[in-house]
């Protein structure tokens, strides 16, 4: 048995995506279990860089098996725009595989999401107008339409019937929109149906049985700690379970198969849409980190915000997840600062705080407590091995291993698969 979870322990964008393509080389599968095409992961091999939404990020390789399970908010519409365009770019597309069980975001869904955002006014999430939520909130009120639904013609046409009927309504009395038209939707649909039937199978029993013959699977979390729908900062959260409990439920794997977790751990921190973020730097190291880092949503193009790493934060993920390593990304955008700040805890009202609050209000009023940092001042991208980076970069890799309780596993010192220093070997072992 060899399963590896990959988890964002932050707010996203931590470098999922690049730690992905790194160990897929190792690996069979790559399974993508939650969320959809709200997700942005880039990765950068050969010289060239590449946008993946709801391709699982072993697509890169040659023979690794790339799988969309269950628990994907599935947009058929961005997953043959994905597919044409890494064909087009010459990346063999021919192994990967959809979940007949996941649920299928349709245009209604898309709307809604936006709609709902411009309702919300000054109230709203900040989402990224993938219609994830509404799409994952027709799924538990048992109105989604799945996959397996739209391949079968005669129950694909009334449910839609169905559907298009009742979401006209919403569209039309609560949002004084026009409506959807069945006719249009359905000829969208059917055509990607006829298109998606060779992909479709039953990922449960196929990543079981691989799981069972000993193949090495990975399977990727999209989004981050923060923004689980029950453990996030919740309601500024994504719709799913990105923490590593979130395979069980959305590939229909048993926690018993998982084997081993690694968190995906940026070197300082970022948020994308509305919600707290304690350790947030509005002023000029806030904006150097975002321009050295180029810090702006791959999906959105929005500006991220930005602050130091949080290691309370960190360590809230390494709990929920289980971490057992973490992956350090990014730590190169850190090169020219004379002191980097690293958050250790939070007080509030004076006191020192045990978790994360789960009240808004609470966290929103922490203070982080921060420890000061040395800069090294180089430029680590060059780094190769372990002992090589600066002794200021291990002290400071060092103490947020510390802080979080885990160990570190990998550190990220530029976007290039080369650009890697791995510490933990044989982690499929
Ligand atoms: P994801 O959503 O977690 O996969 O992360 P994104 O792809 O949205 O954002 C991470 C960005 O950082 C991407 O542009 C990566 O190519 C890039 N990246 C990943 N690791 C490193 C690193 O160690 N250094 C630098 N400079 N860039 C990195
Ligand atoms: P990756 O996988 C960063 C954020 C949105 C918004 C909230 C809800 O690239 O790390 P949604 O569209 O999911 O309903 O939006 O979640 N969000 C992300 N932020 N990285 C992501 O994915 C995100 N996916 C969603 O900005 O605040
Ligand atoms: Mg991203």
């Amino acid at each position: 048995m060899s399963t590896v979870v990959i988890v964002g322990t932050q707010w996203g964008d931590e470098g999922k995506g690049k730690i992905v393509d790194y160990l897929a080389e190792q690996a069979q599968s790559v399974v993508r279990y939650q969320g959809g095409s709200n997700a942005g992961h880039t990765v950068s091999a050969g010289g060239k860089e590449y946008k993946l939404r709801l391709m699982p990020s072993g697509i890169l390789y040659k023979g690794t098996h790339n799988i969309i399970a269950s628990g994907v908010a599935f947009n058929p519409r961005v997953f043959f725009q994905e597919l044409d365009a890494f064909h087009a770019q010459g990346v063999d597309v021919s192994n990967i595989v959809v979940s007949d069980r996941a649920n299928v975001v349709m245009p209604y869904h898309v709307e809604a999401d936006k709609l709902s955002e411009e309702f919300r006014g000054k109230h709203k999430i900040g989402t990224t107008h993938n219609g994830i939520g509404p799409c994952y909130m027709d799924r538990d009120n048992r109105m989604g339409i799945r996959v397996c639904d739209l391949l079968d013609e005669t129950n694909f046409k009334k449910k839609l019937k169905f559907m298009i009927e009742y979401k006209n309504h919403e569209l039309t009395s609560l949002y004084k929109k026009n409506g959807l038209k069945y006719e249009q939707v359905l000829e969208e649909y059917q055509g990607y149906a006829e298109r998606l039937r060779p992909y479709v199978v039953d990922t449960v029993t196929m990543i079981n049985n691989e799981i069972d013959e000993g193949r090495r699977i990975l399977f990727e979390g999209a989004q981050a700690t923060m923004l689980d729908v029950e453990f996030g900062t919740y309601p500024y959260v994504t719709a799913s379970h990105p923490i590593s409990g979130g395979v069980t439920t959305g590939a229909g794997v048993a926690p018993k198969k998982i084997d081993k977790v690694v968190g995906v751990v940026k070197a300082y921190c970022t948020r994308v849409g509305e919600g707290p973020f304690p350790t947030e730097d509005l002023g000029e190291m806030g904006n150097k980190l975002r321009e050295t880092g180029h810090e702006y949503g791959t999906v959105t193009g929005r500006p991220r915000r930005t602050g130091w790493l949080d290691a309370c934060v960190v360590k809230y993920a390494g709990l929920l997840s289980g971490i057992d390593y973490m992956a350090v990304t990014r730590l190169d955008i850190l090169d020219d600062f004379d002191e980097i700040k690293l958050c250790v805890g939070y007080k509030h009202n004076g006191k020192l705080l045990e978790g994360i609050p789960a009240c808004l209000t609470t966290l929103a009023e922490v203070e982080p407590v921060y420890e000061i940092f040395k800069g090294w001042k180089q430029s680590i991208s060059g780094v190769r091995k372990y002992e090589d980076l600066p002794e200021e970069a291990k002290a400071y890799l060092e103490r947020i291993a510390e802080v979080a309780g885990m160990k570190i596993g990998i550190v990220s010192v530029g976007p290039d698969r080369e650009e890697t220093i791995v510490v933990a070997n044989h982690l499929f072992d």
